[in-house]
């Protein structure tokens, strides 16, 4: 048995019962959820992969007045429009090949309680009409039935694309939009907020310990700066998976540099973020990946270096306006036609 009962980071007092962080971005993520969950209002969360959005979700639904009502999570990510369609609503027998019984959808589940919608960006528009109707009204029918049906349901979804662009784009329902974006939480990726780091080392580091029977009780300089230096292009969830792997293979009491994966050793000079954030953190991705060194006895280095150069630079904006062409072009200060033909050119047009 562990014997090492660390003092927790939240022993100072949670911000919100296992959100570790008190950066002033995430003072308001909290003050915005404490002020919203006493509502019935939609909320939208945005924010990046491993964010924290689901947890700040299980968050307002315990701080709400449905707290003692079911806390449903439905990925619409995951499923495809159909069997999603099914899964939200729920069906009758018969309504398809397949359909051999009843069966209650995630709505009706989550009844005097909270509904999560992850990944709400994931849904076609012929659903997005019918979640439309259900904010609305408080009413739908299951598949295949003409009985209608009434919930009283809080919505909370989530979205890890900028939805105002999908909107823009014609992806989603500008209404909808506007029905989900009632009260909008946006948790900043963990490269904006680097103060934090070291309080979820710790609090990753202390619940490791007791999940494993470990004692990583210190942690080397390098190990930490290496840490708060990386841009965590999968934010908490990335760091969290490294402090447990870190953990589990570690010798003696320390958590060293040599415990990192090598994409955080080598992560180099802190830099502002690899999504396009601003132009210096750019320059650096494009000298680190040695599109700067040219051989020699190369011909035509102009064009050569000045393509590899702008191929690199349109990636990384279209990455951070979420492929929206219109935005990228903008952002770029170009014609949205001649990004068209570049996109085409250096086989951009579809993220990686
Ligand atoms: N601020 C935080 N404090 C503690 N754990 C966090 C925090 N943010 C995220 N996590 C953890 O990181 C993982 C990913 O969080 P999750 O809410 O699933 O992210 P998202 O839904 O945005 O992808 C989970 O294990 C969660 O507990
Ligand atoms: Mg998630």
């Amino acid at each position: 048995m562990a014997t090492y009962t660390a003092r927790h980071a939240t022993d100072t007092g949670p911000p919100l019962s296992g959100i570790i962080g008190s950066s002033p971005a995430m003072e308001e993520v909290y003050r915005t959820t404490r002020r919203v969950a006493r509502s019935n209002a939609s909320v939208l969360l945005l924010g990046e992969t491993g964010t924290g959005k689901e947890l700040i979700a299980t968050a307002i639904h315990h701080l709400s007045n449905r707290a003692t009502g079911p806390f449903v999570r439905v990925n619409c990510g995951a499923l495809s429009e159909s069997l999603l369609e099914s899964e939200l609503f729920g069906h009758v027998h018969g309504a398809f090949t397949g359909a051999i019984k009843n069966r209650t959808g995630r709505f009706e589940a989550a009844h005097t309680g909270t509904l999560f919608l992850d990944e709400i960006n994931s849904t076609s528009r012929m659903l997005q009409v019918k979640l439309l109707r259900v904010l609305q009204e408080r009413e739908f029918e299951r598949v295949g039935d003409t009985q209608t049906i009434q919930v009283d349901v809080r919505v909370i979804a989530a979205s890890n694309r900028n939805l105002r662009d999908l909107v823009e784009d014609h992806g989603f329902r500008e209404d909808l939009y506007w029905r989900l974006n009632v009260v909008p939480v946006e948790i900043p990726p963990l490269r904006h907020r680097r103060d934090d780091i070291p309080q979820l080392v710790t609090h990753f580091l202390n619940h490791y310990n007791e999940v494993n029977d470990r004692y990583v009780v210190h942690i080397e300089r390098r190990a930490m700066e290496a840490l708060q230096d990386y841009h965590w292009p999968g934010n908490v969830r990335e760091l969290q998976n490294y402090v447990e792997r870190a953990v589990v293979m570690a010798e003696g009491d320390e958590l060293t540099l040599d415990l990192l994966p090598p994409v955080v050793r080598d992560g180099g000079p802190p830099r502002g973020g690899r999504r396009g954030d601003d132009i210096d953190s750019l320059t650096y991705e494009v000298v680190q990946q040695g599109l700067l060194t040219a051989p020699p006895d190369e011909e035509n280095l102009h064009s050569k270096i000045v393509n590899r150069v702008e191929k690199e630079l349109i990636a990384q904006v279209m990455l951070s306006c979420n492929y929206v062409q219109t935005k990228a072009a903008a952002r770029l200060g170009i014609n949205r036609n001649t990004l068209h033909k570049k996109l085409k050119e250096y086989d951009l047009e579809t993220p990686p």
